[in-house]
């Protein structure tokens, strides 16, 4: 069972522009089917979590369509809207949330979906062990950082799947 971080970036280190839009990213183009793609990768998540700001970008672009069918853990303080998803709203600490990620996930890896910080928040407890990256031909300057941390990383895998560099690291403690 692996904790990791799968997400896209520009190459500067951003994963959402200042305005936490994502056009820069889902103008591209990737092979679904190809290397490191979300689909295969998701296929041996068994739980996953995300923080607010993420939570409220899916709510606000896609209000109708949830495409996960597992169990997700949304870190905040904020009161959201009921849903008949499988979410569970936390504020309650980080190794707390890990463990019962980990019972619900029946031996299958966590995705942490990000932002940035609360991926830095499980590698500040010892519980991040992969880094998975897709850069995306921009750079944008500012907006919402990657890993606001100095984590130390070993290159596992890397391909190209058409537009993205896609680098796969594994945590090193
Ligand atoms: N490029 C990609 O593939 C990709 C992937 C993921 C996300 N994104 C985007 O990147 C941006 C990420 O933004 P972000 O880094 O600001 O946010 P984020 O992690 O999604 O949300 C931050 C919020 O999460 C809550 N939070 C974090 N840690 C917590 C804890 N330990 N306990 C309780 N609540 C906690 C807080 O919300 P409260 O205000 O409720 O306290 C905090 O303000 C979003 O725009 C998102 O759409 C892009």
């Amino acid at each position: 069972m692996l904790t990791q971080f799968y997400t896209a970036s520009s190459i500067d280190g951003f994963i959402a522009d200042p305005d936490n839009e994502l056009g820069w990213l889902l103008s591209r183009d990737i092979d679904q089917g190809g290397p490191q793609a979300f689909d295969e990768f998701f296929a041996d998540v068994g739980a996953f979590c995300m923080g607010a700001t993420t939570y409220q970008w899916i709510l606000d672009h896609h209000p109708d369509d949830w495409p996960y069918d597992l169990p997700c853990w949304v870190f905040t303080h904020r009161q959201f809207p009921a849903t008949p998803r499988d979410v569970r709203f936390t504020s309650a600490p980080v190794p707390e949330v890990h463990a019962a990620m980990t019972d619900a996930a029946a031996g299958k890896n966590l995705w942490v979906a990000g932002g940035g910080d609360l991926v830095g928040q499980f590698h500040d407890h010892g519980l991040l062990d992969e880094v998975w990256v897709q850069y995306a031909p921009v750079a944008l300057g500012a907006g919402a950082p990657l890993l606001p941390r100095h984590v130390e990383l070993e290159l596992v895998q890397v391909d190209r799947n058409r537009d993205f560099g896609c680098l796969r690291y594994a945590v090193v403690r």
